[in-house]
């Protein structure tokens, strides 16, 4: 199979630390360019990484016609109006959550890809998480047996997901001025609630992602008390069992997130690792048993989900799969987060 050319826009913490070394480990793809506004910082990537071509405009990446697919990790309120381009552009896009600041917008991009006939996924790695594929496939044997959950309860406390990270390289100059398309916040949100919003769709829709993931079925907002900043509990319906989520704050040296389904024979919990601890997957505790009880920890071998999401994508790619499940639950995740800051106001 023909090897895919990658291009990076954008080469700042979250692209040095992750996804340059993970899509450095794939032997189908070549990292072909990298964009950066700040010229030295692409320049001394493109150094370590041996990537031939160097721009400071996504632009002018998105001309290089021997580029078939772009990994996009940018400022949130540029990511839409840059996705756009790249697709416009006829290129294959991987780009960090969120796909965009208001779902309409992400409605928009998932017709673009169709029309283009793209692939379009979104970074929400964790369903690359080994762990949580277990999960998964423990979910379904469940559904099979005709086993309903009486409630699901999820959370994320947030804490410390970076793991005292080294090695980024930082610019030493000004970024060179380009225009580029910012996206408003959804124009009924105050200022305050703007930065819970952000929070939310930054970091509590990996929760909601997994979760649609998990299941296969959208959730139906029922309730949420949360404040401006995001944090409180949010209830749902999920094709008739009670879902809950609880979302915070917290600063202590750990992540928490947790999703638990509680059966009536069985209660089954995934806990999920901090995003940049490299190699440890998602945590499974079943506990079942009536006259024995029993509980059991599952965790599969070591593996990343980033790295897992780099292989995903350049496979796709290559199989020219173009399933848009991953990328409706990314708008689904939009859609939800804008309904319940929606629901406050
Ligand atoms: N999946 C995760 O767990 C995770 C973790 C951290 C960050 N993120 C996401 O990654 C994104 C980027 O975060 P970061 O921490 O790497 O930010 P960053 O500020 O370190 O890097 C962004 C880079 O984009 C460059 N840039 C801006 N506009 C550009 C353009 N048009 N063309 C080329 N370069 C451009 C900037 O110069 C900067 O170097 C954010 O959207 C964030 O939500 C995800």
């Amino acid at each position: 199979m023909k090897k895919i050319n990658l291009g990076f826009i954008g080469a700042g913490f979250i692209a040095q630390q992750c996804h340059l070394p993970a899509f450095k480990e794939q032997n189908n793809c070549n990292i072909f360019g990298v964009a950066d506004l700040h010229r030295d910082l692409a320049s001394r990537v493109a150094n370590i990484y041996e990537i031939p071509n160097i721009y400071s405009s996504h632009k002018d990446l998105l001309l290089n016609g021997e580029i078939d697919a772009v990994v996009v990790t940018l400022p949130r309120a540029y990511t839409y109006g840059v996705v756009r381009d790249c697709l416009i552009a006829g290129k294959h896009v991987l780009t960090e959550k969120p796909l965009s600041l208001n779902f309409e917008n992400a409605k928009k991009l998932k017709s673009l890809a169709k029309k283009q006939n793209l692939l379009l996924q979104v970074g929400y790695m964790k369903r690359n998480d080994s762990g949580l594929k277990k999960f998964k496939e423990l979910v379904e044997e469940n559904f099979n047996q005709n086993n309903i959950p009486l409630l699901v309860k999820s959370s994320c406390f947030m804490g410390d997901s970076y793991c005292s990270p080294f090695g980024s390289i930082k610019s030493k100059e000004e970024p060179l001025s380009s225009e580029l398309f910012l996206e408003n916040f959804p124009s009924f949100l105050s200022e305050k609630e703007s930065v819970g919003y952000e929070n939310f769709v930054n970091t509590y829709s990996h929760v909601l992602d997994s979760l649609g993931f998990i299941f296969d079925h959208s959730l139906q907002l029922i309730t949420s008390n949360i404040s401006d900043d995001g944090f409180g509990i949010t209830l749902f319906d999920l094709n008739n069992s009670p879902t809950e989520i609880s979302t915070a704050k917290v600063h202590l040296n750990n992540w928490f997130e947790e999703i638990k389904i509680v059966y009536e024979h069985e209660i089954l919990t995934i806990s999920l690792p901090p995003a940049l601890l490299k190699n440890v997957p998602a945590t499974i505790k079943i506990q079942k048993g009536k006259d024995f009880y029993e509980e059991i920890t599952l965790r599969p071998k070591w593996s990343w989900s980033f790295l897992n999401q780099a292989q995903d994508f350049i496979s796709k790619i290559q199989k020219n799969d173009l399933n848009f499940n991953s990328l409706d639950s990314a708008i689904e995740s939009l859609y939800l987060s804008y309904t319940i800051f929606k629901n406050r106001s």
